[in-house]
């Protein structure tokens, strides 16, 4: 993603854009024949400025939004046709990888007690007013009289300077219009590294009761912005503060806090699993891994016991932790598919490298995680290696060295006895066919033993190896060859 929130020069002049691209160009004058005004508006406008790809380009115009698309896709000969919604008034065109959405103005506001906007035209003023942060209240004139000019009614640009997230309005209104907005409000402050006015965030605050009425699918698509930005920590830590996180992810409130009992302590669960998920997120992209980061330790508050000989324990966190998986994925609307199962993995097996890097290290042990973890075995480490966030130099760098030799051993045993993604080199069919058996019990037990042998070391993951102890097994159940 690429990011650059210096704002170091005056930008008042975007004439060029229209020479630049001929979809300004092509907007702009068919909004004169049809005797519209128009504006590009919105995250487009933030996007030139700090200097951020952006792919989707609002634009507003006074008049049918539908109209001017269609004008615009006849003009530039589109071949697939433009896409109306009719019932919100707006329309949507695909250009050179684009997507240009094109709205009458408006006045919007919510019924308090709906989810559902009440929707009537308004004047490019009006507009403006409804936007939900001064930032994304930019707009750039495609009109003969100023075409090229910033229109910047409540000092966005000053407050991208100031790396400031604002509401235009009272905030409590503009929080009341749309509740989502809260959470937008701190996915741009964690997207672009920016601070959340005081005033604000005060109202963010006071007004979070309000995003009950949201739809899930809406929070959780900004949820994973805040988990794909470059330092996700700052957006949790944010919807703490607020009070939203614990009506949006109430289990992830509860690893919060450091109880202590005769003077021993254990620490403090959700700061720690925020600095794993920071520690995830500088080497690794995937989305999912950084759910599982986020999931590691969410058996633990289930789990926690003071042993008054061992201090603080959490036996069985990583079992009790993947079977909370399905049911938060299903209530926050994540996927319940393969991605639930990789993230659910990730949580059951965390703990197991670390078992490995304590005892170095026996070769069984190193292959049943590669038999357990099978591709995902990689991204397991990179978990694992986020998971040391001790404050101590000498013992992370301890870890650290640990987890590369057991890398190697990983890498040394997969290379001998390929078993990632292991596939039995004895078939059940082989089985039953050459002690003449039905599907039953008995081919399950002799498959397991040849799994098992293969895996303690005691036969090679070979065809000949392996037929050889099936009719050895055979023979110790009383079986005869066929
Ligand atoms: N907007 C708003 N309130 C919302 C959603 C959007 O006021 N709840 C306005 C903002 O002016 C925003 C514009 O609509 O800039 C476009 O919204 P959207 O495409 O969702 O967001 P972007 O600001 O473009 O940001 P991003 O592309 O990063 O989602």
């Amino acid at each position: 993603m690429s990011k650059n929130t210096n704002v170091s020069v005056v930008h008042n002049d975007f004439s060029h854009l229209l020479e630049e691209y001929p979809i300004f160009k092509a907007i702009a004058e068919e909004a004169n024949v049809l005797r519209f005004s128009s504006y590009i508006i919105g995250g487009y406008v933030r996007d030139l400025i700090l200097e951020r790809e952006s792919k989707d380009i609002d634009i507003v115009c006074i008049g049918s939004g539908i109209d001017l698309a269609t004008a615009v896709a006849k003009r530039l000969n589109l071949k697939k046709e433009v896409t109306v919604f009719k019932r919100f008034g707006t329309a949507m065109i695909n250009y050179q990888g684009l997507e240009i959405e094109f709205v009458g103005a408006r006045k919007e506001s919510y019924d308090p007690s709906s989810r559902k906007p009440a929707v009537e035209n308004g004047t490019f003023e009006d507009d403006l007013n409804r936007r939900d942060f001064t930032i994304n209240a930019l707009a750039i004139s495609l009109n003969d009289k100023n075409v090229g000019e910033l229109i910047d009614k409540f000092n966005g640009l000053k407050d991208i300077e100031n790396k400031r997230i604002v509401t235009p309005l009272e905030p409590d209104k503009t929080f009341s219009d749309d509740p989502l907005r809260m959470i937008r409000g701190i996915r741009f402050a964690t997207q672009l590294d920016f601070n959340i006015a005081e005033h604000t965030l005060e109202s963010i605050k006071s007004n979070s009761e309000r995003i009950k009425i949201v739809s899930q699918e809406r929070i959780i698509d900004e949820l994973n912005k805040i988990v794909l930005s470059a330092k996700p920590s700052i957006g949790f830590k944010l919807l703490d503060e607020t009070d939203l996180l614990i009506k949006i992810f109430p289990e992830f409130v509860d690893l919060k806090g450091a109880e202590i009992i005769n003077g021993i302590g254990h620490k403090d669960n959700f700061y720690h699993t925020l600095q794993v998920l920071d520690n995830v997120a500088e080497k690794s992209d995937d989305l999912w891994l950084r759910w599982a980061a986020i999931m590691h330790d969410i058996g633990k508050p289930a789990t926690k016991k003071f042993e008054p000989n061992h201090g603080w324990t959490f036996h069985g966190h990583e079992p009790v932790g993947a079977k909370m998986v399905p049911r938060i994925f299903k209530r926050l609307r994540l996927p319940t598919n393969d991605k639930m199962k990789f993230v659910q993995k990730m949580v059951a097996l965390h703990l197991r490298p670390i078992a490995l890097v304590k005892d170095i290290v026996s070769d069984s042990a190193i292959r049943r995680l590669l038999f357990d973890a099978g591709d995902d075995i990689d991204l397991l480490m990179d978990l694992c290696e986020a998971d040391i966030t001790s404050k101590n130099e000498r013992k992370v760098k301890q870890y650290l060295e640990n987890f590369a030799k057991v890398r190697i051993k990983l890498k040394e045993i997969e290379e001998k006895d390929r078993l990632r993604n292991w596939e039995p080199p004895i078939s059940g069919e082989l089985i039953m066919k050459t002690f003449n058996l039905k599907p039953s019990r008995q081919v399950g037990d002799i498959k397991k033993a040849i799994r098992e042998a293969i895996l303690d070391g005691d036969i090679p993951n070979e065809y000949e190896a392996a037929y050889q102890f099936m009719i050895e097994k055979g023979g110790e159940l009383g079986l005869v060859c066929q």
